[in-house]
């Protein structure tokens, strides 16, 4: 099953400066035109810490949303130098957190530590865009699901509220190569993900998931077709307007 809501997340990573505030007024913009796209869609752009609390207060009460890339597992305040924990991400203005990209696990992240993250974001009632993937190496060996359903298990438990997890499928294949999945395995890779994310959460809703990786203007037009994707994780093309907002539209379309 689908969800109604369609997001369309935006991940900086490391790029961004003060100016780059232009880039999520102009999709603002955008969005308070498009009365049609704006009921039944949600942009997040997960920008770099030094952007969140800078950001947060000039996009207040606008429709763009403001989102953290990661933050360190410890949920109390500790002598990690130069880190940042989920407190502090919430309280410099951001409501989403993206957690377990793949760069962060090939930094040594493991799903334990995922898992730790995952918990003081909840608590701190942020949003999570919990990450999972495949690497080249692990497709190959046809073990695609087999990892996924992994990664899963270990990091979420069904303490979580489910409401405030958003599952990214990216491929670390496809991430900022332009290759992408084919469609029909990505459908049947959807649909396993949404029944084992069922099968913490039982009886609860469907969960949101999203897919990741050399998401374009192009190709969304394909991604749209399969109705159970409930929106992108957009990494290159979120740092221009024009790429970001041409996508939202050629999904509608
Ligand atoms: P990409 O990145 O769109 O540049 O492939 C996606 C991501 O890393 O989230």
């Amino acid at each position: 099953m689908a969800n109604k809501l369609k997001y369309f997340i935006g991940n900086w990573k490391m790029y961004g400066s003060p100016k780059s505030l232009n880039v999520l007024l102009r999709v603002n913009r955008f969005l308070s035109k498009n009365r049609n796209i704006r009921k039944n869609t949600k942009i997040i752009f997960c920008v770099p810490y030094t952007l969140i609390n800078n950001f947060s207060k000039k996009i207040q009460n606008k429709l763009v949303k403001i989102g953290a890339q990661n933050c360190h597992h410890e949920e109390k305040f500790a002598a990690h130098t130069g880190s940042i924990n989920a407190i502090m991400v919430k309280k410099s203005g951001a409501n989403f957190i993206i957690l377990g990209h793949s760069d962060n696990r090939n930094e040594g992240d493991t799903n334990f530590i995922i898992n730790k993250k995952i918990a003081s974001a909840i608590k701190q009632n942020l949003n999570v865009i919990f990450c999972i993937g495949e690497n080249a190496k692990e497709k190959k060996a046809k073990r695609t699901l087999a990892v996924l359903k992994k990664q899963i298990k270990e990091s979420l438990y069904k303490k979580f509220k489910n409401k405030k997890i958003i599952i990214a499928y990216e491929p670390v294949w496809s991430i900022g190569t332009g290759k992408t999945p084919k469609l029909h395995d990505l459908k049947n890779i959807v649909s396993f993900i949404k029944s084992e994310y069922k099968k913490i959460y039982k009886n609860e809703n469907t969960p949101v998931l999203l897919y990741g990786g050399s998401v374009n203007a192009k190709n969304v037009t394909l991604f749209s077709t399969i109705k159970e994707i409930d929106g992108f994780l957009i990494g290159g093309a979120s740092k221009s307007s024009k790429n970001f907002i041409d996508i939202i539209k050629n999904y509608y379309r």
